[in-house]
């Protein structure tokens, strides 16, 4: 399996020219460690063709939130896609220009649509007619210019993915159906407090196959093209997220092939395609480090119990997601099946299952890969753990870009 930047040197596990170790040692565990490289590098693949359309490459935040990686993205260039006034806060201070910045969810209360009219933001991706007709009216009682909108359609693409995290057929919560969407553009159109911007759909996520995208796009297109036969202009065309990354033998994602289908069918067509990658930014810059605190042998299994848990990365619970378990310290010798398991009371408290793994002892580390992604954004205070830290590495150097929760931190907003 590729694991990027992550390689053995001399046995030992390191992240661009860290050695893994010395950050479990220097900030503790359960620790988050992301590669600023990484980042970058896989950013670039997806920006830099969607600039040579003339296009954009919004971050989808829920992805991970982190300050510090929001920064290098802004820097990069990005844009941002948000779900919540939290993730409009975060954007904000981590210096992205709000006119790079879409606002995509079901649920926006009247509020986040306020603080997304204030600071400009690019467009609302509205998905119900009865959101529709908030943002017109908190444009309408602000008195200051349209709210720029487009409308997220459901184009009822099956997408090979988890049931969780598929989002684009019509039993999914998401997006207006494609036949109600040109009358709410109607509606749209016609109010003097809403500027049409775009369409926007987003079919799912850790989507490995190029296939639905593009039934997505030809979907989306077609609109566009009902919508201009009407007058009705759509400059921006948000294809949402959702590339998937490989966890462990499955064939990445074909960028080239998907910008060159892109290519093919936006070009002379005047459009701006945007993009929401989020996994495929930072899933595989990130792994989260633990340690082994006991090795528990039953009749039937053998449980090799961590420090961190579902709390900490909870996708193998959730999804029961597969995640490259690697030793910090490489060593040959004898494999058998175990299960790496938290410190949660629960049983779905695992990391990995029936994982071929070497002898561990107590001490040991470990690094979970693919957790860039989803990963410290998904951690709770489940059985009142404090949230762990997490680290970039910059080269040969590891900067802690969120001190690891403290118990106190945790009790603070409790009113006994
Ligand atoms: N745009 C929209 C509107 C989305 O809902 C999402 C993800 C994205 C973009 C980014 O998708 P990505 O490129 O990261 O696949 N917790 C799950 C994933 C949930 C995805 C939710 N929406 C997991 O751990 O696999």
């Amino acid at each position: 399996m590729e694991t990027g930047p992550f390689h053995y040197r001399s046995g030992a596990l390191w992240c661009e020219d860290v050695e893994l170790a010395r950050v479990a040692g220097a900030f503790g565990t359960p620790v988050y460690v992301y590669s600023r490289d990484r980042i970058l590098t896989n950013f670039h693949r997806i920006a830099g063709p969607m600039a040579r359309l003339n296009g954009l490459a919004c971050y989808s935040v829920k992805a991970n939130s982190n300050l510090a990686i929001l920064a290098i993205l802004a820097q990069a260039g990005s844009g941002f896609d948000i779900v919540s006034g939290g993730e409009l806060t975060r954007v904000l201070r981590a210096g992205a220009e709000p006119g790079r910045v879409v606002f995509s969810g079901v649920g926006k209360t009247t509020d986040e649509i306020d603080a997304a009219l204030a600071a400009g933001v690019l467009m609302l991706n509205v998905e119900s007619g009865g959101e529709l007709d908030a943002v017109e009216s908190r444009a309408r009682h602000r008195g200051a210019g349209r709210a720029p909108v487009s409308i997220r359609i459901n184009p009822d693409v099956e997408a090979d993915t988890h049931p969780y995290i598929s989002t684009g057929r019509t039993i999914h919560k998401f997006g207006v159906p494609k036949a109600d969407a040109l009358e709410l553009y109607r509606r749209a159109v016609r109010s003097p407090h809403l500027e049409v911007r775009g369409i926007a759909c987003h079919i799912g996520s850790q989507i490995l196959d190029v296939g639905p995208f593009l039934r997505a796009v030809d979907e989306v297109l077609a609109l566009a093209r009902d919508l201009g036969s009407e007058r009705i202009a759509t400059e921006y065309l948000d294809l949402g997220g959702g590339f998937g990354i490989p966890y462990r033998e499955e064939r990445p994602f074909e960028f080239s092939g998907f910008f060159a289908e892109l290519e093919h069918r936006f070009h002379g067509k005047g459009f701006r395609p945007l993009l929401e990658p989020g996994r495929s930014v930072i899933g595989d810059a990130g792994v989260l480090l633990v340690r082994v605190l006991y090795v528990k042998e039953t009749e039937s299994k053998r449980f090799i119990v961590v420090d961190g848990g579902m709390n900490d990365l909870l996708r193998p619970a959730l999804y029961g997601s597969y995640h490259e378990i690697l030793p910090l310290e490489h060593r040959e010798g004898p494999r058998s099946a175990a299960d790496v398991v938290g410190p949660l009371c629960e049983t779905g408290d695992f990391l990995a299952r029936d994982r071929s793994l070497g002898e561990f002892k107590p001490g040991d580390l470990l690094a979970v890969l693919g957790s860039g992604a989803y990963g410290f954004v998904l951690a709770s205070n489940y059985n009142s753990r404090p949230k762990p830290a997490e680290v970039l590495i910059e080269g040969s150097e590891a900067r802690l870009i969120r001190r690891r929760e403290t118990t106190d931190e945790l009790l603070a907003a409790e009113i006994p």
